[in-house]
């Protein structure tokens, strides 16, 4: 990869360190990690799509330990999409290994992997017939939650999003 992808991690909003894609990012864990955190590991991962002159992605490297804030920053083009979709599977590693919670991901069943995954669906992934809470309700629903289980949970990630902005 010709331009560099940065990955700064940081925990409680601290930045600690920013590191270009050939080193590894190390930080050490939080006091307390949330509950359900996950270590996150990409082990010389390395992308190549068909056809094209350069790989995406070449022996990126970088340890995010459980509960901290990983953000990947650079140009457009050199990765940053690319490094999150192999971590949930929409696309396939080239070679190296990824590991959350220490086991990799390519043994793991793709689809309770990406359950396990959060992220911000936005725009085209949205359903534009539901209301905002029923979309945030949808995974719950798929995965069999009660309807109380669900409420409670739209209702703790509106409160949680309406601290964050007000
Ligand atoms: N499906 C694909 N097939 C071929 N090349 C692709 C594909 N998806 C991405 N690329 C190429 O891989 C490289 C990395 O793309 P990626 O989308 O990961 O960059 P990015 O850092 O997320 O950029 P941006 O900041 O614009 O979102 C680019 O050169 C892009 O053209
Ligand atoms: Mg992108």
């Amino acid at each position: 990869m010709a331009r560099h992808i940065s990955a700064s991690v940081a925990h409680a909003g601290r930045g600690r360190e920013l590191v270009s894609n050939q080193e590894t990012v190390r930080s050490e864990a939080p006091a307390a990690a949330p509950r359900n955190a996950a270590p996150l590991e990409l082990d010389r991962v390395t992308k190549q799509y068909p056809g094209e002159a350069r790989p995406a992605l070449e022996e990126l490297s970088i340890s995010v330990p459980a509960g901290e804030i990983c953000v990947l920053v650079g140009p457009s083009g050199c990765g940053k999409t690319t490094a999150m979709r192999l971590v949930n599977r929409l696309i396939d590693l080239t070679s190296g290994d990824i590991r959350l919670g220490g086991e990799s991901i390519t043994t793991r069943n793709v689809h309770e992997l990406r359950r396990e995954i959060g992220y911000v669906i936005q725009q085209v992934g949205l359903f534009p017939h539901l209301s905002i809470a029923a979309n945030i309700a949808t995974v719950p629903r798929l995965l069999g939650w009660k309807r109380a289980r669900i409420d409670a949970r739209v209702e703790e990630l509106f409160r949680r999003l309406h601290d964050k902005v007000v």
